[in-house]
């Protein structure tokens, strides 16, 4: 894809690189932002004997996800390139729904973020594959970034998990499903 070139990158990196670089961190840029976002409506809808427990869980998560946002969007400057920042660049870009669920319980909150955290996990880990032919820095900036979003989505998963280790939400494919699949077998 054609893209304008930084008039200057990371030495040892060609501008091109620099470009094609900033393009994978753009598309993760938005996609954190999303999920920020998304957290913080979770934190303030869920409902039910749980709330306290899953609305203060949520806060860490937000808090080190905007962190991530910052070195990423940082990272797209260091490499040359202005980093998109608004809430309208977002919409435009990206492939994936609104968070569809509104005031719910925590266990039909808890499913559905499962599915996004696989989402957003999925993503990551194709733009660090992506990234490393590139660049071992931005390689290793998404890597960190991993250790912390997949712990976080553990976190998550433990509150579907089953004694015997099945998860409520398997097979689910929307959050919808998810949701609805963590209510049943909650109740
Ligand atoms: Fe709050």
């Amino acid at each position: 894809m054609a893209r304008d070139l930084p008039r200057y990158t990371v030495p040892s990196l060609t501008p091109e690189d620099g470009a094609e670089l900033a393009a994978i961190l753009q598309g993760r840029l938005h996609a954190l932002n999303d999920l920020a976002l998304t957290l913080k409506h979770i934190h303030w809808n869920v409902v039910g004997p749980h709330f306290i427990a899953v609305h203060e869980m949520i806060d860490p998560q937000v808090d080190a996800v905007r962190a991530m946002v910052d070195a990423i969007a940082e990272r797209i400057a260091t490499l040359g390139v202005a980093p998109q920042g608004t809430p309208g660049a977002l919409v435009k870009a990206r492939t994936w729904n609104d968070y569809s669920i509104g005031r719910a319980s925590t266990t039909a909150h808890l499913g559905a973020l499962d599915e996004v955290y696989i989402g957003v996990i999925t993503d990551h880990r194709k733009a660090a594959e992506a990234a490393e032919a590139l660049d071992d820095v931005t390689n290793d900036l998404l890597i960190g970034h991993l250790h912390d979003l997949e712990l976080f989505h553990w976190f998550v998963r433990a509150h579907l998990e089953s004694a015997g280790g099945e998860l409520s939400t398997a097979g689910a494919s929307t959050e919808r499903d998810a949701a609805a699949a963590a209510d049943r077998a909650d109740a």
